[in-house]
């Protein structure tokens, strides 16, 4: 396959025959927790105001990631996305495009109570929480805030928007909270949201992530079939990131995206977009391409397609989480949008 030459090819495809058509685009780097797992304590060194694309620069990147490259998904993360204060318009520009994408949101919770009717009017289809316990003072402890009832309030607000189906991300840690995956399925089981474990990544600031001490998915399924009958789900995976099971027959479903122990990167139909204009062909990509300053710099709809074409030709088969070589990416996980 030769790499495309002009974006009459239409698709951000790389050289192993796969094609991005799930945008991850971050808002902000900046957030109101501090989960362990993810940034220390004293936060990071933010971006400054000027290195951020404003809203129409984002909205200007995502109408060229849909209308010429098939992107066909986008979701915004962060950071927390919650805290832009632009969001509501930039959700209602995306949604705007023709064609419509799916539009998505990753967030931890804070303050969606009070958005989630004005994100769902400006067209937002769905959301993920993230909730990793749910006890208050765990909480308080794993985030260092005492936020919990907040997340909680938050959760319940995007199911009576009608932001659904409504998800939840987990991350378990060993000693901290890997007691609660069955006690997290119930939870989710009697409100109606889906809840999905994600295996925690050598993506934080820190670098304190330890294979040997990351909770894995045999384990958690191992801990959730203590309470519950797991059935494989025969529904077509496609490119999605989480292995789903029926729990006790269906029709409700939990999963799991191990990213470590079982890797889908042959599957993968990511790109993503970081809150200062970079194209990242992989979460674990040690290269980036700049978009914002080609935009900047005058760059038509046209230059920037191209551009971003060939930052996704460059995607590599694999993250190579398990090779001796495997380097952590500079940026961590809240900085290039989870
Ligand atoms: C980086 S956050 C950004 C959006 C929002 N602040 C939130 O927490 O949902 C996106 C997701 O990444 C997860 N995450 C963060 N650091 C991680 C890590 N090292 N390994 C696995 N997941 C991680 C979070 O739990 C969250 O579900
Ligand atoms: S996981 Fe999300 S909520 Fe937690 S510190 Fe990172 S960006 Fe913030």
């Amino acid at each position: 396959m030769t790499a495309p030459r002009t974006t009459a090819d239409g698709v951000l495809a790389d050289r192993y025959g796969r094609v991005a058509r799930d945008l991850r685009v971050s808002l902000t780097d900046k957030c109101n927790l501090r989960c362990t797992y993810c940034m220390p304590a004293e936060g990071l060194p933010w971006l400054a105001g000027p290195q951020l694309l404003t809203d129409a620069e984002i909205v200007r990147l995502v109408g060229v990631a849909v209308r010429r490259l098939g992107v066909t998904e986008v979701r915004f993360t962060g950071g927390e996305p919650l805290i832009r204060p632009g969001l509501p318009g930039i959700v209602s520009a995306v949604a705007a495009l023709s064609p419509r994408p799916r539009i998505s949101l990753t967030t931890n919770g804070i303050g969606l109570a009070r958005l989630a009717p004005a994100l769902r009017a400006a067209g937002l289809d769905r959301v993920n929480v993230s909730l990793d316990t749910l006890d208050g003072a765990r909480f308080a402890a794993l985030t260092r805030r005492d936020r919990h009832a907040d997340v909680l309030a938050g959760l319940a607000g995007a199911a009576a928007a009608g932001l659904t189906p409504v998800k939840i991300n987990a991350v378990l840690m060993r000693g901290v909270n890997d007691d609660e995956a069955p006690e997290l399925l119930r939870f989710a089981l009697a409100h109606g949201y889906e809840l999905r474990f994600i295996e925690q990544m050598p993506l934080d600031a820190q670098h304190g992530w330890d294979r040997a001490a990351m909770v894995t998915a045999d384990e958690i399924l191992a801990a959730l079939r203590t309470a519950f009958d797991l059935r494989p789900d025969s529904a077509e995976r496609g490119a999605a990131p989480a292995e789903t099971w029926l729990v006790d027959g269906g029709p409700a479903r939990v999963g799991v995206i191990a990213s470590v122990t079982r890797p889908f990167c042959g599957d993968c139909d990511r790109t993503r977009l970081t809150a200062d204009g970079q194209v990242r062909n992989c979460l674990f990509a040690t290269e980036e391409s700049d978009l914002r300053g080609a935009l900047r710099a005058g760059a038509d709809d046209e230059d920037l397609a191209r551009r971003w074409q060939a930052a996704m030709w460059g995607k590599r088969a694999g993250h190579g989480i398990d090779d001796p070589s495997f380097l952590q990416p500079a940026r961590s996980m809240s900085a290039i949008g989870g």
